[in-house]
């Protein structure tokens, strides 16, 4: 049960692009997982009636879903959401996403504010944590149908960087301390 992410270069080429380090520095599972950044790997073709799944959200309490098709034809204002998806954000609590099809790009900064990217494709659910700054970005595919879970009823509201005096961010700041 693995993922693949790496550290990226600073070069500012296309988003869409890997922008992996030459040679290619990769981050495992368990430097993610020090992060806050958990993973599981679920059958994507049965996530309509999947025990898994609900087994997962009974556990986490993921109440809340909904799918979105981030595609130029089907999302509404497509080239400013993905300009607003890519700047880099804070949420007050958990982003939790599944992607159903396709793939995408989840970056997420570590403790040294390095970037890291990572590669998600059908059948990948992450959940990032609380005051983690991210950013997200179609790969060159330009096609990603995700579930978007919550607990409780969503908020989507992001803060972009700076936002570094919510009491959430704090508290992600001290987790990094601690682990
Ligand atoms: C979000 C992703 C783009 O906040 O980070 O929906
Ligand atoms: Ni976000």
């Amino acid at each position: 049960m693995t993922i693949e992410a790496w550290y990226m270069d600073t070069s500012d080429e296309d988003q869409r692009k890997p922008h992996r380090l030459e040679p290619n520095q990769p981050v495992s599972m368990e430097d993610l997982s020090r992060l806050g950044v958990f993973y599981w790997k679920l059958n994507a073709d049965i996530y309509e009636a999947d025990p898994e799944l609900e087994k997962i959200r009974k556990e986490q309490g993921y109440s809340y879903m909904d799918i979105i098709t981030i595609r130029k034809d089907t999302l509404p204002n497509y080239e400013d959401k993905l300009k607003m998806f890519f700047t880099e954000h804070l949420h007050l609590d958990d982003e939790i996403r599944y992607i159903l099809d396709g793939r995408a790009y989840f970056d997420i900064r570590n403790k040294e504010d390095r970037w890291i990217r990572i590669a998600m494709s059908k059948g990948d659910l992450i959940t990032l944590p609380a005051g983690i700054y991210h950013r997200f970005t179609l790969d060159e595919t330009n096609y990603a149908k995700a579930m978007r879970l919550f607990v409780g009823e969503p908020v989507w509201k992001a803060y972009n960087r700076p936002a570094d005096d919510f009491d959430i961010r704090h508290k992600y700041v001290a987790s990094l301390q601690t682990s």
